[in-house]
This record gives C-alpha cells, sequence and structure tokens, in this order.
C-alpha cells in the first residue's frame, strides 16, 4: 500500500496532499489486491454502454484504464477517489488533482471511469428492489448528461466535473426538458411509486434548485421550457447559502471576467448578474393529486381563491 505521500509525489502534485488525505487509511485497507474492477475491459466497455456514452469513447477509455492499471501511484489514487464516492458514504471528495502530466485526455478520462463505477452498484441495487432494467438504464444515462456538462465546458473534451459525482440522482443535464417531457416524468415517476413503494404513500414532489428561482421569470422569455414549468409548480423561498449558478457558467461564484455566454441562457442570466445582483434557488412542490391538471397552471389559478379565502379568515 503507497501512503498518501508517496502518492502525490509520484504524481507530481504535491499541493494536494490535504485533499487525498481524509479517509486515506480507511480507504487502502478495502483495496483489492488484484486489478480493480471498474478499470477491467469488460466492465469499462460495459459501464460505458450503461451510461450512455459513445462507441468512440471506448479505445480511449481502455487505454486510460490500462494506464492507471499499470501506475502503481494512479492505481492507489482511482480507488481512493472511488472509495470516497461510493464507499465512505460521508464528506464529498471535493478537490482531486488535475493528472495534468498523464497523455492526452487521460487526466479527464480518470475521473470519468470513477463516474462510470456506478453502473454495477446501481444494477445490483436495482436488481434488490426489483425495479424495471429500463429504469435502471435510464438512471445510470446520468453519466453522458454528467459528461455533457464538462464537455460544454471544456471545448468538447470528455470528463466530469469532481463535484458531479456525488450529484447522481439530480435533474439530468441535457436540457430540452419541455412542458409534455416534464409532465411524463411526474406521471412516470407517480407510477412508479405506487405501484414499487405502495407503503410509502407519496403525496407531492419537492425539491429545491436553481431552476426553480423566481429570477428566471425575469430574465427568460415567457415560453422558454423552465417559465413554463415554473408556472404549473407551487413555488416558496428557500434560504440561497450561495450564488448556485454552478449549473449555467460551471463555476461556484459568478465572475463576469470569466464566465461563459455561450448560450441564451448564459447570456440572459449574464446581464442579470452583471449589475452585482445575487442568483437564488427557491423551493417547489406539486401534489401527486393534481397531476390530472398538469399544464393548467394549476396553483396560480387558484391564487384569487385563496387570497379570498384568507380575508375571510
Ligand atoms: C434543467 C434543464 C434540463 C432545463 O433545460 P431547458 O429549459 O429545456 O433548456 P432548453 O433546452 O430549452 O435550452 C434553452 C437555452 O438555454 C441553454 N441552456 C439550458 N440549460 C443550460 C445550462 N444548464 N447551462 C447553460 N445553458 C443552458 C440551452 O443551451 C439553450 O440555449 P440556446 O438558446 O443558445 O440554444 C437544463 O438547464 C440543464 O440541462 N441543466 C443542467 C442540469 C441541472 O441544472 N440540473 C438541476 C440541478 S439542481
Amino acid at each position: 500500500m503507497m501512503t498518501a505521500e508517496d502518492v502525490v509525489k509520484a504524481i507530481v502534485e504535491e499541493d494536494m496532499l490535504e485533499a487525498v488525505t481524509p479517509f486515506w487509511d480507511e480507504a487502502m485497507a478495502g483495496m483489492p489486491d488484484g486489478p480493480l474492477p471498474f478499470l477491467d475491459p469488460a466492465a469499462v466497455i460495459e459501464n460505458r454502454q450503461w451510461g450512455g456514452l459513445e462507441e468512440s469513447l471506448d479505445a480511449s477509455l481502455l487505454a486510460t484504464a490500462a494506464y492507471i492499471s499499470a501506475d502503481k501511484a494512479l492505481r492507489c489514487l482511482a480507488w481512493y477517489c472511488y472509495w470516497r464516492v461510493f464507499e465512505a458514504g460521508r464528506d464529498n471528495l471535493a478537490t482531486v488533482p488535475a493528472l495534468k502530466t498523464l497523455p492526452g485526455d487521460m487526466g479527464s478520462l480518470f475521473y470519468l471511469l470513477i463516474g462510470m463505477a456506478m453502473v454495477p452498484r446501481l444494477r445490483e441495487y436495482h436488481r434488490t428492489l426489483r425495479i424495471p432494467e429500463e429504469i435502471t438504464r435510464t438512471t445510470a444515462g446520468q453519466i453522458s448528461c454528467i459528461c455533457g456538462n464538462y464537455r460544454r465546458a471544456h471545448a468538447g473534451r470528455p470528463g466530469v466535473f469532481i463535484n458531479q459525482l456525488a450529484w447522481l440522482r439530480h435533474i439530468p443535464a441535457g436540457g430540452g426538458m419541455p412542458l409534455e417531457a416534464c409532465r411524463d416524468s411526474l406521471q412516470q415517476a407517480a407510477d412508479f411509486f405506487r405501484k414499487r413503494f405502495p407503503e410509502r404513500s407519496p403525496a407531492a414532489f419537492c425539491t429545491v434548485s436553481w431552476i426553480f428561482s423566481p429570477q428566471l421569470e425575469q430574465v427568460l422569455p415567457r415560453d422558454s421550457n423552465m417559465v413554463k414549468l415554473q408556472r404549473e409548480l407551487y413555488l416558496y423561498p428557500w434560504p440561497s447559502i450561495s450564488q448556485s449558478v454552478w449549473f449555467i457558467f460551471f463555476q461556484n461564484v459568478f465572475d463576469p471576467a470569466t464566465a461563459p455566454r455561450d448560450t441564451s441562457l448564459q447570456r440572459a442570466v449574464y446581464d442579470y448578474l452583471v449589475d452585482n445582483r445575487y442568483w437564488r434557488n427557491q423551493a417547489m412542490f406539486f401534489l401527486l393529486d393534481d397531476l390530472p391538471e398538469f399544464g393548467r397552471q394549476v396553483y396560480r389559478s387558484r391564487v384569487p381563491a385563496i387570497v379570498d379565502t384568507a380575508d375571510k379568515i
């Protein structure tokens, strides 16, 4: 077993020692003696397919997996990252070595291989819940979504942002979220939970996100997908501890000097924030009982009635 010090020295990133020190010994204690399962060539191809990534990536993914397997320090680091993401169950992995000395795109593919290692774990978990394969495949497709985010920020090169590895159960990236697709998705989720988890009797969808920010209605056209979706939901305030613009600009703190302006959304939010404004998250819920009325702005249309009732109380 190599120590964290040995590894950061070997990859010439000594400044990363602090980042990889937490739980190092615990992670190493569980490291297999033989090949790492997620670097096995057959597993790489299978995970790539389930993850919804294109076949043309196989050659570079396999080359990267072989490169890591042949290098003691990289192998330890790969196991450490895998263990932190999937086994540790606490303290998300936030900072990792950039691996810029690796050839070509191998530095970023290193982390894509870690993300792809979700596939067998997900399949196993879904099997225990007897979830249909189609749903497992759609869920695993989140890997291509997070790779898509990385590509958008890196001129098309494949990889993953490390903070996204902990986001594997969120609203997938990719755009193209018209109201009909939202309705289908909510309906499928409602059917799924009613069928598979009847004992839980879910009552509502609820979440918090930048996509429910009240500011979107100010900066986007009325007919944009996200504004249309917002009008269908019951929105309510939520504390915004950070600007939460990462999903728009791939930066935690908005920096007008470097924030990209490639898409209409980026340009609209940019123009809004550049005047020293602050982006807010907001929360939403939508009651399952209201699903038949999705598309009719059920909560907004009820507002006058609610106000009227409140006046009478
Ligand atoms: C949430 C999401 C699916 C909504 O997409 P949508 O409203 O259907 O977006 P559209 O496909 O209609 O795109 C409209 C425009 O906004 C751009 N856009 C949409 N989401 C974007 C994003 N996250 N970052 C940058 N640009 C984005 C599109 O490129 C398009 O630009 P164009 O007009 O220049 O072609 C999309 O924003 C997305 O993929 N987000 C990333 C994942 C995410 O934010 N998850 C929530 C985590 S809490």
